[in-house]
């Protein structure tokens, strides 16, 4: 028996991330171009998304940058327009934009909790609307970075776990919805060391790591990996699924 290489699984495929100048959004840029895909790299940070497409592009893979504020229907259309006119494909949408707003809920005035809202739920029905009629001719997916505060409670954090906990419903809404077209999964991460950690010590760092079985806090790249499985073919079977990427932190006991 001879035992081929696995194929690249987004070789002729096109991805849009949104909030993909760092993080999360960043490192699945990176790996879906590793893996084939043209990469429309956008964010509100244009800058920032400029320079990932740059690092992929001397990396010898295909992007494209662009500035992209998910809350702006107007900005979806002019984004997913650029995506035909560019390959003239959508294939993959990651839907990754978000912030932990803290604030236990009588601290929140309105503007907090509804700007939460909108820049972590409104813009994944935002994305996925202005994304249907191309996702649709691809036969496409789309994957949603959710969170474990989707999961669980934790102190301090309603809005933001009333804007995650609205896609754990929403994917399976999507997926029932657009059935064989279009697939629709989140990953909902745990601990990852991002920008969002900048300001979090050493301490609270390695009780985060010990509270999950595995041992230690996630990177960008272990969601990039799942992010990636759900966006190829090899989950060609799987939809409207909220995915634990936690090391087992949402399934452990320990405080
Ligand atoms: N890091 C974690 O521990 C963790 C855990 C669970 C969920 N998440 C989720 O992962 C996603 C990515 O977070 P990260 O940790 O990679 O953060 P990050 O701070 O590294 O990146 C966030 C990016 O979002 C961009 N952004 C902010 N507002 C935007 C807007 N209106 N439009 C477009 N882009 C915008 C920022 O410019 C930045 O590049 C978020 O949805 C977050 O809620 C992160």
């Amino acid at each position: 028996m001879t035992v081929a290489a696995a194929p690249a699984r987004f070789t002729g495929r096109t991805a849009l991330l949104t909030a993909a100048a760092s993080g999360i959004g960043a490192a699945t840029a990176r790996r879906l171009a590793a893996e084939g895909a043209a990469v429309l790299v956008t964010d509100l940070d244009a800058r920032g998304a400029r320079r990932v497409a740059e690092e992929i592009r001397v990396g010898g893979g295909r992007a494209r940058a662009r500035h992209l504020d998910v809350t702006s229907p107007a900005q979806w259309a002019e984004a997913v327009t650029e995506t035909e006119s560019w390959t003239g494909r959508l294939d993959v949408l990651h839907l990754n934009a978000g912030r932990n707003l803290r604030g236990a809920a009588h601290e929140l005035d309105d503007d907090a909790w509804h700007d939460q809202l909108r820049l972590c739920l409104d813009s994944v029905f935002y994305g996925v609307r202005a994304s249907v009629p191309l996702l649709r001719a691809a036969g496409g997916a789309v994957v949603i970075t959710s969170s474990v505060h989707a999961a669980v409670g934790f102190k301090g954090f309603p809005a933001y776990a009333a804007a995650k906990g609205g896609i754990d419903a929403l994917v399976r809404q999507l997926a029932v919805e657009y059935g064989g077209q279009i697939r629709c999964n989140a990953v909902l991460p745990g601990s990852v060391v991002t920008a969002l950690w900048a300001e979090a010590s050493p301490e609270y760092k390695a009780q985060a790591a010990a509270r999950a079985p595995v041992g230690r806090l996630g990177t960008p790249e272990d969601i990039a990996a799942a992010v990636a499985f759900l966006a190829s073919d090899d989950a060609s079977f799987v939809t409207g699924q909220n995915l634990l990427v936690d090391g087992g932190r949402s399934i452990s006991s320990q405080e």
